[in-house]
């Protein structure tokens, strides 16, 4: 079991565009071959923030969305935030605030050995690697720049990430497999 942030990224470290738009993401379709739903198949709890939520619910779920689609995720999902939010139906959703750590365990709990999934945005991400709790990161590097954003990963990382795997998809993809390295200390 790995705590995975898994995420499209701009070639220039965005996640979503200023508008927290994604269609300079979806521009390309879906990758060939798709490695999201043997991904997603062994995920057993996923973590977001309140604006990636946000975004589900303003573009799939309000009354004002013309893409009525049934909520997306087969498995718990844990949304961080410190206001109310809008609720999906039939989502299997937790609305939790402050430290990652509980978090965390209460979506190993209920994971058992699958992967718990962080799907965004980047500082929440990185909350978990402060916490030392982040695994693994799967980056779907599109070939476009958009020069401000949704920052991907809004931390120094270091010691470096290591390199797992790269794979290209296409013209315009490359898939970015990490795992994430800690360097703890006994020193005060
Ligand atoms: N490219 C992709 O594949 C991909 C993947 C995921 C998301 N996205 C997009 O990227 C954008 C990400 O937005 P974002 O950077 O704003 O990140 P986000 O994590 O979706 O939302 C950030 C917000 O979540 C709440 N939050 C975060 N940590 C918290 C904590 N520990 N306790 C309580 N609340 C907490 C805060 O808002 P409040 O307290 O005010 O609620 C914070 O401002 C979205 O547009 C999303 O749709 C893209």
């Amino acid at each position: 079991m790995a705590t995975i942030f898994y995420t499209a990224t701009s070639l220039d470290g965005y996640i979503a565009d200023q508008n927290n738009a994604l269609d300079w993401l979806f521009q390309f379709g879906e990758l060939e071959p798709n490695t999201f739903d043997d991904f997603l198949a062994g995920v057993g709890a996923i973590a977001m923030g309140s604006t990636t939520y946000q975004w589900l619910y303003d573009h799939d779920f309000s009354a004002e969305s013309d893409n009525s689609q049934p909520w997306p995720y087969p498995v718990p999902a844990w949304v961080f935030t410190s206001r109310p939010l809008p609720l999906i139906a039939d989502a299997d959703v937790r609305f939790v605030e402050g430290d990652v750590r509980p978090v965390n365990r209460d979506m190993a709990i209920a994971a058992g050995e699958k992967h718990l999934w962080i799907v965004g945005g980047g500082d929440l991400a990185g909350q978990f690697y402060d916490a030392g709790l982040l695994d693994e990161m799967v980056l779907q590097v599109a070939s476009v720049t958009l020069g401000g954003g949704a920052p991907l990963f809004p931390r120094r990382v270091d010691p470096p990430l290591q390199l797992l795997s790269a794979n290209t998809y296409g013209a315009n993809f490359v898939e970015l497999h990490y795992s994430v390295s800690y360097a703890f200390s006994d020193q005060p």
